[in-house]
């Protein structure tokens, strides 16, 4: 049967219940699932604006707890899977940086795209292609596990299409309090400068 098929969505289910159950880099305890928090849940802080309330060390420490460094990278720290994130104050309201951490694929750059292959043995596989000259086309089938890369034979690809789900894992933040997130956003909202009024207690 479609074995690939079934290895996505296990490895989708895997990515889902990263958001749950990861092991955090920083220290490995592992966090209970607090709320599945839409945008609307912060509006009232939001509103009124972040600054003068927030914590840098927490924010800094949960951009790793929360497995962001695994794919993002932030003044040189981190991996090149999605996009660097440095500078991204600049990019995003606090509204839309939130809305963009909850709710990926929104708007997919080209470049950190997935592609969907459906096979002439009927699976179906969906991943990043990280090389595309060759007889063979070399995938990353699991963002989490960028080391582990499948090769697909040309010849038995049928279709090949974009594929309309980020890469990036939804349920991130399901494992934080409201005042994590704000600490996280303001992290990323400062540019990673501890002096940002943000900051100012
Ligand atoms: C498994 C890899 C992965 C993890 C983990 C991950 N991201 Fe992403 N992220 C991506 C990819 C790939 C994209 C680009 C595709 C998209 O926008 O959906 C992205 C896009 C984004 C964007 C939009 C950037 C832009 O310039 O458009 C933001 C903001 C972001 N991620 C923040 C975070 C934060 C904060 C965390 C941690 C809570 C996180 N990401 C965890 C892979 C990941």
């Amino acid at each position: 049967m479609r074995v690939c098929h079934l290895y996505f969505i296990l490895s989708q289910a895997v990515l889902a219940a990263a958001g749950e159950n990861r092991v955090e880099p920083i220290s490995p305890e592992e966090r209970p699932f607090v709320r599945a928090w839409n945008v609307a849940d912060f509006d009232d802080v939001i509103s009124v604006g972040l600054e003068g309330h927030r914590d840098y060390e927490k924010g800094r420490r949960l951009f790793a707890v929360a497995s962001c460094l695994k794919c993002h990278q932030f003044h040189r720290e981190g991996s090149a899977i999605g996009p660097d994130l440095s500078g991204v104050g600049d990019k995003f309201s606090p509204r839309d940086l939130l809305e963009s951490i909850l709710n990926p694929g929104k708007e997919i750059p080209e470049t950190h795209g997935q592609t969907i292959f459906e096979m002439k043995d009927g699976s179906v596989l969906t991943g990043r292609i990280v090389n595309d000259a060759g007889v063979t086309i070399r995938v990353i089938t699991d963002m989490m596990h960028p080391d582990e890369v499948t090769s697909l034979a040309r010849g038995q690809i049928v279709i090949r299409k974009e594929s309309p789900l980020s890469p990036m894992p939804t349920g991130l933040l399901n494992t934080l309090g409201k005042d994590d997130v704000l600490d996280l956003l303001a992290y990323l909202l400062s540019d990673g400068n501890r002096k940002d009024p943000l900051f100012a207690r």
